[in-house]
Parts: structure tokens; C-alpha cells; sequence
């Protein structure tokens, strides 16, 4: 491990210690030559107080002020690495300690390089103040409005605009004057708290520690002044809010509910209301591992006992006051961590809080171009673009506006597969519209139809290449259904592209939702009780994935029509490898285009083994085997 560096979830929890005792995380953003380095190198010498590395801040601090002694504190912090390791995000930011006799201070270095969204989005997502260098011979530059912009949605409401190499303009007030005015003409929409403005010479020293004698004209304070008496405490009173980690069953007589207060307080007597559930309860006790507290405020680890028995697990949020929006929908500033691009639609898990879910983008709103804060258009999301974007959740979660709270306003999106990182999001707003759809309840339902067709409905969901076989397959299997007196409907990707999706062609955006729509009328079709056979190429793993879900368990039969594309190739029935080939077609699967084989299919069908009845047999046994239809 490098000592240097640090991820952010080790931080959390180590951080959740020193909030109490006067902490303050800020970001220094700029270019190496606006000076960003000789600042901190200044800042930390002058403080007086270098740490050699953070791990041995973290060893003093545990000491002195941890709960359960170094050794695991350390651990939390290893911890914090190895799931970001897992995660596979690479991470470019450096904290550095330090502290004097008023304050600590945690600062977060942020390469301006290659990457510098991402690194800033995450260096960004613990702080509470930014330094935004400029060089007071160029004056503002794009980069300091991309900071500035990525600064504000990371919701940094202090900023300081540190004026550097004040030196190299004789010392002058009015060129001082006029960069600030700038910046604050530039940033007025930006919603910050305090913009505050100083002249230095972070070579030389001016203005960091003590005011330079070569700047009468500016009387504020200097940088590392201003840094130990600004106040970031967000001065509005919030309600009481803690995400459930875990339930604690320590023995038959105690349950309590494990987590992290994350906004304002609780205490013994104070009512709290689950939020997914609406149910209302009473704290009993506020238990940590030192006993009992009288009462517990934000950044507490803590285990809540109710008076009352109510059925909370992990993922669930107490909550105090008013009380938090339960919604499956919301709009968010996303910025994009993959190389993998996004496209609308797509399907990944969400973690919020303590909670996970199935988390589709809906909708790209608009990409913001960061540098002139336009909103483009756009279909698909790059690497370290920002977009505002919809999503909507697999289940309904407990969630707040990023500006209210952090904790339960921010988010990350995991790839499925991969497991890694791919987004980090700030909620925006909650859209009542669309989380208020109320699902009208059916008198007749799925049970209903599928019992009066005395049958159990199911999708049989066909996947491979083109000319593997599937639509040959799944027309036998249907006539053979058929001839069982099973209600049956199909699905046919040629077919289905000339109707429902003929707005749609072969780019992967494309697919995503020709996908999206199979599977939808799939389940409608499964609604109306009917046996459902689906014939799609449906070439990307996360996409049949996303599909699947849509279903109840046992109701989606993957299918894979296993043939390589050699023997595809020379097949050929429609001739289009032949037209691919020849480069009159793109994007053709098995050509110029992916296609993501099944890992664990229902059934997969070797075609080069067998004939299309045969293999029309193997399914049907499947289906019986897992009592879709009667043995
Ligand atoms: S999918 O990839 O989006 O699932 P779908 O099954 O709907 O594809 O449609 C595939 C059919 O479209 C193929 O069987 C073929 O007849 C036709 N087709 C035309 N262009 C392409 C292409 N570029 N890639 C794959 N199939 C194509």
C-alpha cells in the first residue's frame, strides 16, 4: 500500500471519528504550473507540523481518539482499499495530513492531468472547502470553470480562489481585481456559500501564513487563517437519518439496528419511522461499543433498540422528523468512470446508503459540457463526461437530494459483470411525476389468466448468432406446444424489427433497446398467462441479464443456440455474413459486433450435433424438467 494514498471508503470510516473534533477535508484544484504543489508543500511547512505519511497520522489519531484501539482502525482502512481494488477503480487522489494548534486539516491532491473528472469527482466527494489556483499572469482558464463546475456538483459550497504568483504581476490590486471579478462572474449560477478571493505567492510565502507586507491594498485574511476560522458546517437543521448496516442480533434478547447516523440527531424516546415501510417506532436505547449514549449526532456509529417489534434489514433507513422520500425514480448528475461508454437504457446494480438495487439509465437528459456549462444532447455517455440523466430502480429506495445530504443523496453504479465502478451520481431531484406512477391494481391477474388456460406461463428466451438456429428452433418448439394445448406467442427479432422496433437499428445503443422492448412485451405476455417464445440475437450478456429480471424465478428460460460462426458463416441463409464481409453491413454480429456467449444458460443447444426437431426436443424436456408444462 502506498502510504500516501488513501481510497475513500477507509476514509469514511475513519473520518466519522475526527468530524467532532474540528477536521477540515478541502481539495486543492490547478495545474502544476499554477503552483499546486509548491502550495501544499508550503501549507505543510509552514504549518509546521508535516506528517511523513498518512499512516501515521492514522496510528496517532487511533490512539487518541479511536474507539476500539489502532489495529482496527487500520483494518478499516485496508478494508477500504481492497473494496475499492475489487471494485476496480484506480484511484489517483493523495490525502495529505496535517494540523496546528487550531485545526486539522485533510488534503485531498488531485491530479489536473489525464483523468482529472474522475479524480476530481472523487478527491472532491469528502470535502467541504476547495483552493482553486489560478496564475495570476493567465488569469481564469477553461480548466479553472471545469473545476469550479465539477466542484460545485460535488456539492462544495466554500471555495477560495487562491490567486497565486501574485509576485510575477508587481503585487497589483488591479489585476487581483480583475481575475476575482471574473471568477465571480463566471461561478454566479454555481450555488456556492463563499467565494473568497486571495493574492499569494506560494513560492515566497505571501499571504499563506501571515498577511505579505507587499499587499497592503488586500485586507482579508491569509490563506492558512482562513482556512483555520472558516466555518462549512451547513447551517441548516436536518432531521435525524441513519441508514440500517446491519441488524444485530448480539443474543435471543437483543435486536438492534447497526449503522452510521448520517444527519441530525437521536435520541431515547425520539419517534423514528422506517422509510420503506412507513411503520413508526420508539427508540429505546442508543447503544455503542462504550454503552449506552444519552444522545447521538451525525458521523456516530451506533445500534438502535426499538421499543417496538418491526421487521428492518440492511438497505432500510430510520428516519426522524419529515420524512424521506421512498421513490423508484429520480434525475441525478452522473459523471462517467468507465471506459465502457454508457448507453440509455443498459441495466447495472445501484448501491445508496447501505442499500443495492437494479438501476437502469432511462434517460440521458443532456451531457453538460463542462467548460462552457452548455447542455448537449447525447445518446451515450464517454469517460469523465457529465451528463444529467433518469434512472429508475429495480425496488423503491429511501433517498434525499444531494444539496440535503450526502449519504443518502449520492450513488454509485456497478457493471454487473465486472463488478467495477462505472459512475459516480449526485440525486437532483426527486421526480414526483414519474415516482408517482401508482401501478393500478388488477382484479384479474397473471395466476387468474394462466389457471384458466390451465397452464404455467414462462419465457423461453432464444439467444445466438444469426443463422445459429433459433428461429427454426423456437417455431418447432411452438408447434410442438401447440400440440400439447399449451396458449403459446412468439417473439421473432426480424420480425419485431418490423413493427414495435422498427425505429430501431444495430448499434449497441440500438440493441439495448430492441432488448428492452423484447423483454417487456415478453412479460406482458407472461401477464396474459401465455407461454412466450422470444428469438432475438440479444448479443450482450448485461442485456439478457436485465431481461431476466423482469421475471419471477423459474419463469425465464435462457436458451442458447450454440453454434460457432464458422458454421453460421456457412449456413448463411440470408447472405448476410457474405454482404458483411463484404462491407455492406456494419456492426454484424459474430463480423464487427460482439456477441456475449451465456456463462449459465438454462439449456444450451450444440446445433452442429443434431437436428432442429431433436433439438426442439431437448427443450421441450426442459420444460418439463422444470414443470413449465406436464410430464
Ligand atoms: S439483436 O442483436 O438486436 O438481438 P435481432 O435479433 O433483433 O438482433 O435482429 C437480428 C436480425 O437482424 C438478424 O437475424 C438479421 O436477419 C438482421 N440483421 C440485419 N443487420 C444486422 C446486423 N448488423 N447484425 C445482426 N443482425 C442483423
Amino acid at each position: 500500500m502506498d502510504a500516501g494514498l488513501l481510497t475513500n471508503a477507509g476514509l469514511d470510516a475513519f473520518l466519522a471519528q475526527q468530524a467532532r473534533i474540528g477536521l477540515l477535508r478541502f481539495l486543492t484544484c490547478g495545474s502544476v504550473d499554477d503552483g499546486k504543489s509548491t502550495l501544499i508543500g508550503r501549507l505543510l511547512h509552514e504549518a509546521g507540523q508535516i506528517l511523513d505519511d498518512q499512516l501515521t497520522a492514522l496510528e496517532r489519531d487511533s490512539a487518541r481518539h479511536g474507539t476500539t484501539g489502532t489495529d482496527v482502525d487500520f483494518a478499516l482502512l485496508v478494508d477500504g482499499l481492497e473494496a475499492e481494488r475489487t471494485q476496480g477503480i484506480t484511484i489517483d487522489v493523495a490525502y495529505r495530513f496535517f494540523a496546528t494548534d487550531r485545526r486539522r486539516f485533510m488534503v485531498a491532491d488531485t491530479p489536473g492531468h489525464v483523468q482529472y473528472t474522475r479524480n476530481m469527482a472523487t478527491g472532491a466527494a469528502n470535502a467541504e472547502l476547495a483552493v482553486l489556483l489560478v496564475d495570476a499572469r493567465n488569469g481564469l482558464l477553461t480548466q479553472t470553470r471545469r473545476h469550479a463546475f465539477l466542484v460545485s456538483m460535488m456539492g462544495i459550497r466554500h471555495v477560495v480562489l487562491a490567486v497565486n504568483k501574485i509576485d510575477l504581476v508587481d503585487f497589483s490590486e488591479a489585476r487581483f481585481n480583475e481575475i476575482r471579478a471574473a471568477f465571480e462572474h463566471a461561478v454566479r449560477d454555481l450555488g456556492f456559500a463563499a467565494v473568497t478571493a486571495i493574492p499569494i505567492s506560494a513560492r515566497f510565502g505571501h499571504n499563506i501564513t501571515v498577511p505579505s507586507a507587499q499587499t497592503p491594498w488586500y485586507d482579508g485574511p491569509a490563506l492558512l487563517d482562513h482556512l483555520e476560522s472558516v466555518d462549512v458546517a451547513d447551517p441548516r437543521p436536518r432531521p435525524f437519518r441513519m441508514p440500517v448496516q446491519w441488524v444485530n442480533r448480539a443474543d435471543a434478547e437483543f435486536r438492534g439496528y447497526a449503522g452510521t447516523v448520517a444527519c441530525g440527531s437521536v435520541r431515547p424516546g425520539d419517534q423514528v419511522t422506517v422509510a420503506r415501510s412507513g411503520v413508526a417506532a420508539t427508540v429505546a436505547r442508543v447503544v455503542t461499543m462504550d454503552g449506552d449514549l444519552e444522545q447521538a449526532g451525525a458521523g456516530d456509529a451506533v445500534t438502535l433498540t426499538l421499543q417496538e417489534q418491526v421487521d428492518i434489514s440492511r438497505g432500510d433507513v430510520l428516519a426522524g422528523g419529515v420524512p424521506v422520500p421512498v421513490t423508484d425514480r429520480f434525475d441525478a448528475n452522473m459523471v462517467w468512470l468507465s471506459e465502457a461508454p454508457l448507453f440509455q437504457g443498459r441495466g447495472y446494480l445501484l448501491k445508496l446508503g447501505t442499500a443495492t438495487v437494479a438501476a437502469n439509465i432511462t434517460r440521458i437528459r443532456h451531457r453538460i459540457d463542462i467548460d462552457s456549462y452548455e447542455h448537449v444532447p447525447a445518446d451515450t455517455l464517454n469517460m469523465n463526461d457529465v451528463a444529467h440523466v433518469t434512472v429508475a430502480l429495480g425496488a423503491p429506495l429511501a433517498l434525499e437530494r444531494y444539496a440535503d445530504d450526502k449519504d443518502l443523496g449520492g450513488f454509485v453504479l456497478i457493471d454487473r459483470l465486472t463488478n467495477a465502478t462505472v459512475a459516480v451520481g449526485m440525486i437532483d431531484s426527486v421526480s414526483a411525476a414519474a415516482g408517482g406512477v401508482i401501478w393500478q391494481k388488477q382484479e384479474v391477474d397473471k395466476a387468474s389468466r394462466a389457471a384458466l388456460k390451465g397452464q404455467r406461463p414462462a419465457t423461453i428466451w432464444f439467444t445466438g448468432l444469426s443463422g445459429a438456429g433459433k428461429s427454426t428452433i423456437a417455431n418447432i418448439v411452438e408447434q410442438k406446444l401447440h400440440a400439447l394445448d399449451r396458449h403459446t406467442a412468439m417473439l421473432d427479432g426480424d420480425n419485431v424489427r418490423h413493427g414495435l422496433n422498427r425505429d430501431l437499428g444495430f448499434t449497441e445503443a440500438d440493441r439495448i433497446e430492441n432488448i428492452r422492448r423484447a423483454a417487456e412485451a415478453a412479460k406482458l405476455m407472461v401477464e396474459a398467462g401465455l407461454i412466450v417464445l422470444v428469438s432475438f440475437i440479444s448479443p450482450y450478456r448485461s442485456d439478457r441479464d436485465a431481461a431476466r429480471e423482469r421475471f419471477e424465478d423459474g419463469e425465464f428460460i435462457e436458451v442458447f443456440v450454440d453454434t460457432p460462426v464458422a458454421e453460421c458463416r456457412r449456413r448463411d441463409p440470408k447472405g448476410l455474413y457474405k454482404r458483411a464481409d463484404a462491407g455492406q453491413i456494419r456492426n454484424f454480429t459474430g463480423v464487427d459486433a460482439p456477441y456475449e456467449a451465456p456463462e449459465t444458460p438454462e439449456l444450451r443447444l450444440v446445433t452442429t450435433d443434431a437436428s432442429a426437431e431433436r433439438l426442439a426436443d431437448q427443450v421441450i424436456d426442459a420444460l418439463r424438467g422444470r414443470g413449465i408444462i406436464p410430464r
